[in-house]
């Protein structure tokens, strides 16, 4: 069944529930003719049995529709097992929740010195647009700090980046891509000639080996990459739909103030919301079947995570966020062997910036004067939440 649906148009995500629940009542898959065409999936335990299945929903081809037509994939996110395995195994200690604590006063300090900076700026106007002086500059700053990257490396790499995503398909883009593979590999480089550091992912990874044998420039450059990155606008995206809510809902504002211990079931929830993540690319390796949709192999398909997390059989009131709903099994972290590397830190980020916001920041609201615009792509949200924003007494 054929559908006009392009998740690169601009304004997609606007009002895209109504279009991802007919979808899901479809009894075969819906056929997008964009991009080459490719099957949407947008059942949850469609979604669930794909991603537990990576033997036949790869992602080694690329999870992005249309291909970036960049010439190198991203480590271990364009992989399968069992690469894939020895990809995480490396990167493991440095992502779990032992680990991860460690930075929550570096975390604590990115967020209050942002906040100081919002505070200051709220005292001469209180019309701010939240994404741009809270939402982006916090997990960027954080990711830099997370990886061992020096403090004035910050500024370069939200040059470099934000020509990358705002300017893509150009020349300049290209070249920014260039310029950041190489400043990344200047890193990569000085801890390559430096003793062992275990503690230091990137001293890590320079070192790394898999089966014995070192990992290629290129491979290092990538893992780098998305480290750095991964954590970007998801994150962004996450705290921005969090802040949006809110800001719309001033009940729900009091409780969660009033209740911080809350925060760790709200965090899953404003994830599982606004799965940023919303939309993950897979080939299929053997002709299979989906959903009595016969799939050939070589097809494309577009897991849509959102739509996964929005699914009435699963969710109750799933087009409403529950500050506690509980269980909360969603997908917004994605799902079996590519989960989220990065989710015990995102889940830190998002629980120490929404605390620390609760508690200095007084009433605030939604500036309807102004416009809310939002991304298109695998990583969607607000690329701007305009906010009015009291300060507290
Ligand atoms: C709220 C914030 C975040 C969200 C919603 C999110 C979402 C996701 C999703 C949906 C996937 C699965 C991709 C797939 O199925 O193909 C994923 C994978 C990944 N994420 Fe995150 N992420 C977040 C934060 C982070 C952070 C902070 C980092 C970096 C430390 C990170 C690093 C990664 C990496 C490296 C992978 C690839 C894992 C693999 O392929 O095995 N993410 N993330």
């Amino acid at each position: 069944l054929e559908y006009d649906f392009d998740h690169n148009s601009e304004n997609h995500r606007r009002g895209i529930e109504t279009t991802w629940a007919s979808m899901r009542e479809l009894e075969v898959l819906p056929y997008s003719r964009a991009h080459n065409g490719f099957y949407v999936v947008t059942r949850y335990e469609d979604v669930a049995y794909a991603a537990r299945n990576p033997e036949i929903f790869s992602s080694a081809q690329g999870i992005a529709i249309p291909d970036l037509h960049v010439d190198f994939r991203l480590l271990p996110l364009e992989t399968d097992p069992p690469v894939h395995r020895e990809y995480r195994r490396l990167l493991n200690p440095f992502v779990t929740h032992d680990h991860v604590s460690r930075f929550e006063p570096i975390i604590r300090e990115v967020a209050s010195d942002l906040i100081g900076r919002l505070e200051q700026r709220i005292g001469g106007n209180p019309d701010i647009d939240f994404v741009a002086l809270f939402a982006m500059p916090f997990p960027g700053r954080v990711a830099l700090k997370f990886l061992g990257f020096p403090e004035d490396a910050a500024p370069v790499l939200d040059e470099l980046l934000n020509t990358i995503v705002d300017l893509r398909g150009t020349d300049a883009a290209r070249a920014a891509a260039g310029s950041l593979h190489t400043y990344i590999e200047g890193f990569l480089e000085s801890h390559r000639t430096r003793p062992l550091n275990c503690d230091v992912i990137l001293s890590a990874i320079a070192h790394a080996k898999i089966d014995g044998a070192r990992l290629s420039p290129a491979q290092q450059n990538s893992l780098t990459t998305l480290l750095l990155f991964g954590g970007f606008t998801t994150t962004t995206f996450a705290l921005s739909c969090a802040m949006h809510w809110l800001a719309s809902h001033p009940q729900d504002r009091q409780r969660l103030s009033g209740h911080p211990e809350l925060l760790p079931l709200a965090v899953e929830e404003f994830v599982r919301f606004a799965s940023p993540g919303t939309y993950l690319g897979r080939t299929v390796t053997r002709d299979t079947e989906l959903r009595s949709t016969q799939l050939k192999k070589g097809t494309r398909v577009l897991l849509s995570y959102g739509s996964a997390n929005r699914d009435e059989s699963v969710f109750a009131r799933a087009d409403e966020i529950m500050l506690d709903r509980a269980p909360n099994r969603h997908l917004g972290f994605g799902y079996a062997n590519h989960s989220c590397l990065g989710v015990h830190l995102a889940r830190l980020e998002l629980r120490l910036a929404l605390q620390l916001l609760l508690s200095h920041l007084g009433d605030f609201e939604v500036d309807r004067s102004r416009e809310i615009r939002w991304s298109s792509g695998e990583t969607q949200g607000m690329t701007t939440l305009p906010l009015t924003v009291r300060m507290k007494n």
